[in-house]
């Protein structure tokens, strides 16, 4: 007989310990909700349904999770995490398997989860964890024969009590019934006066019923974020958890600690990164690509052999061939070059292709340009691509020779093979193959005296 499996993701806490105007499950690792992380574990078993108990004073919960299938329970008053709980069961079918988890979990992973759907015959079922340090936990107390027998909070544990070492994660599993039945004993005499969801199992060991529990073999995966240090302490985690992956994936990381990784990354081979690198969204890294410290990639595809020198930041750019970008290079959204083309220092690059061997070496603005093959772009020039209120384009075609110092007053074409001279402002299309001038004459003053 196949029993759904029914997800309950508790998210309505407000989480004061973060003093955030921000509800804590929206407090992100690696760039991303907390929340969004847990729905992604949760989807990868397949469930039934996945139900979402949040706050209905706030739908920024709610606008997060937009991408998902989501049965929504609002809890209008948090009362605990049992209160939670009862919140959104009517919504779950009399012979479901329910699978309560925590929005403040983000770094648990589906296998785990599985080893506690899959484990023995329990009616009720806790996922449970070792830590060096179980302050904040609810501690896990056990009878003469080993069967949990309660969870004590922290705040309503004797000092005995206070140091096991054996703590409540938070996941729990049972039938429906069985979580019914024992929610309806709840009570809230306890030091936060709230109801429980861990009190089910002291109700249920009450009952006679069988509680059964798994030992996560990586306790830090099942770390809650409670405050900010305890979310730094997960963001550390999920970063040297990504670098490993690209490690593994044959990347050479200067530092794996001082790479922070906050999106999705696919890689080819001998990828070198250097230190405090930030890879963000979706980052595609070609053989041999070469980023320099302090790079910050965001939505990048850079072809193989592209070498991206330090703090450049670059967002939205694709390479097509191996290139050569900054020291100290801004390239935005819309930013195209071709093989054999380099970017310098203090370039900025926004909606523009950038053809074949072509260079732009120093201190430029390059906006809504398409730009031909073997161009040179002297230092200062300047794409005046905005007139207050509209964007304009500006051709650069093959083999132009741009002198330093020259703004392109768009919408403008050079023709190709033209020169410019450097200083110039073109307000006017320049033909190929010819050098246009647009500055004033030097005159030198006969007979002028400076002032005294
Ligand atoms: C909880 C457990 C504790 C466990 C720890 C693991 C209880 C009583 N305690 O403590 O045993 O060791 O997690 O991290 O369950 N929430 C609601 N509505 C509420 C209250 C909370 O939706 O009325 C949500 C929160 O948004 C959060 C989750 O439930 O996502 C857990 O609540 P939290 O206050 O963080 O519980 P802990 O004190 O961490
Ligand atoms: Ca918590």
């Amino acid at each position: 007989m196949h029993i759904p499996l029914h997800i309950i993701i508790l998210a309505a806490g407000a989480g004061l310990r973060m003093r955030s105007k921000t509800p804590k499950v929206l407090q992100t690792i690696g760039g991303r909700p907390m929340i969004i992380h847990v729905m992604d574990t949760a989807k990868q078993l397949q469930p039934a349904a996945i139900h979402v108990v949040y706050d209905p004073d706030t739908d920024e919960v709610q606008k997060a999770c937009a991408a998902f299938e989501i049965t929504w329970a609002p809890q209008a008053e948090q009362l605990g995490t049992g209160h939670a709980v009862l919140q959104a069961l009517p919504a779950v079918p009399e012979d479901a398997q329910v699978l309560v988890l925590y929005g403040d979990i983000p770094l648990l992973n589906a296998s785990v989860l599985r080893s506690l759907v899959e484990s023995t015959e329990a009616q009720i079922k806790v996922l449970t964890m070792n830590v060096p340090d179980p302050t904040g936990y609810g501690r896990i107390v056990r009878d003469d024969d080993g069967s949990i027998a309660a969870i004590v909070e922290e705040r309503d544990a004797t000092d005995l009590q206070k140091t096991i070492c054996e703590v409540n994660s938070g996941i729990i599993l049972a039938q429906k019934a069985v979580l019914m039945a024992c929610l309806e004993n709840m009570a809230s005499e306890n030091a936060q006066n709230e109801y429980y969801l861990t009190d089910v199992l002291s109700i249920a060991y009450k009952k006679g019923l069988q509680t059964g529990s798994v030992v996560a073999p990586e306790a830090g995966d099942l770390e809650g974020a409670n405050d900010r240090i305890q979310l730094a302490a997960l963001e550390r985690r999920y970063c040297w958890k990504m670098s490993e992956e690209l490690l593994r994936a044959g990347v050479q990381l200067a530092d794996p600690q001082r790479l922070d990784v906050r999106g999705k990354v696919t890689v080819g081979n001998d990828i070198y990164l250097d230190v405090n690198v930030i890879l963000e969204g979706e980052v595609d890294l070609g053989d041999g690509v070469h980023i320099g410290p302090g790079c910050v990639l965001k939505n990048c595809q850079l072809a193989a052999g592209t070498n991206v020198h330090a703090y450049s930041v670059l967002e939205g750019v694709r390479t097509l061939g191996a290139c050569d970008i900054g020291p100290f290079a801004r390239l935005r959204p819309g930013t195209e070059l071709a093989a054999g083309s380099r970017v310098g220092n203090f370039v900025e690059i926004k909606n523009t292709t950038l053809g074949e061997a072509s260079k732009a070496s120093h201190l430029s603005y390059l906006g809504d340009s398409s730009i031909g093959e073997r161009v040179n772009i002297g230092a200062g020039t300047i794409t005046c691509n905005y007139d207050g209120f509209n964007k304009h384009p500006t051709v650069i075609e093959d083999d132009v020779f741009i002198g330093s110092n020259t703004q392109l007053v768009a919408p403008v074409t050079i023709g190709k093979g033209a020169d410019i001279g450097a200083g110039s402002t073109i307000t006017k299309d320049a033909p190929a193959g010819k050098l246009t001038v647009g500055r004033s004459k030097q005159v030198t003053v006969p007979g002028w005296k400076r002032s005294k």
